[in-house]
């Protein structure tokens, strides 16, 4: 489903490209969301940890288990969080290495459209975390067309360099849309209304087990 072109295994490079955004987004998102302190969290495609920082500092976690294909990445994870409650490991979102209720919180940011089968990696997610846990998925949401595109490159990457214009171009048009969200988790057992267009370019899906 990604465009092969978008690659972010560089923990340097993407804090210098998408970093100070990661941190904007994440920080109205946790304002929004306000989760309660001291939870167990698993950030799916943590990256180089952007987001998982913010789950350390501001929500106090207790536990963070980040997963990511790419060492790379992980290795700049690592080093920002040294000393704190926070893990890293290769793997993928498709295969989580993890029993069935570990955590009580799951995170999964600007990475389902790498995942192969998306289906698979909700799953995954969903399998692990226990009964009336939490899950937050957000992302890109794909712009109904070229104009819409250029719109966004425009306005939210005006000072990037070509490159970096060039990544979140293939970026959008490599997101999902509403309906193809709903279409992976509605077959789960959550309702259609779990996935909500959440700004002019990002959907969330926000479920607990709960609502199974
Ligand atoms: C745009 S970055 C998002 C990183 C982080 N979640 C954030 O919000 O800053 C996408 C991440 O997805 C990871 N990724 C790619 N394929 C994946 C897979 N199959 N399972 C889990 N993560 C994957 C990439 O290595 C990359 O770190």
């Amino acid at each position: 489903m990604a465009d092969e072109q978008i690659r972010f295994d560089d923990g340097a490079a993407y804090e210098d490209f998408m970093g100070r955004w990661s941190l904007v987004a994440g920080n109205a998102f946790l304002d929004w969301l306000s989760p309660a302190p001291g939870l167990r969290w698993v950030d799916v495609g943590c990256g180089n940890g952007a987001f998982t920082e913010l789950l350390v500092r501001r929500c106090q976690a207790a536990d963070v288990q980040g997963i990511d294909p790419s060492e790379e990445q992980l290795a700049f994870a690592r080093e920002r969080l040294a000393g704190a409650p926070a893990s890293f490991a290769v793997g993928d979102a498709m295969a989580l290495p993890w029993a069935d209720g570990r955590f009580d919180a799951a995170v999964m940011a600007l990475v389902i459209f790498f995942v192969p089968e998306p289906a698979r990696g909700i799953a995954e997610m969903v399998r692990v975390i226990r009964p009336h846990g939490t899950f937050f998925v957000r992302d890109l949401l794909r712009p109904e067309n070229d104009e819409q595109v250029r719109h966004f490159v425009n306005t939210y990457a005006a000072g990037a360099n070509a490159h970096q214009q060039a990544m979140f171009d293939a970026s959008l048009r490599a997101a999902l849309t509403l309906e193809e969200v709903r279409a992976l988790v509605v077959p789960l057992g959550f309702a259609e209304d779990t996935v909500l267009q959440t700004s002019d370019r990002h959907w969330t899906w926000m479920a607990t087990r709960s609502s199974l």
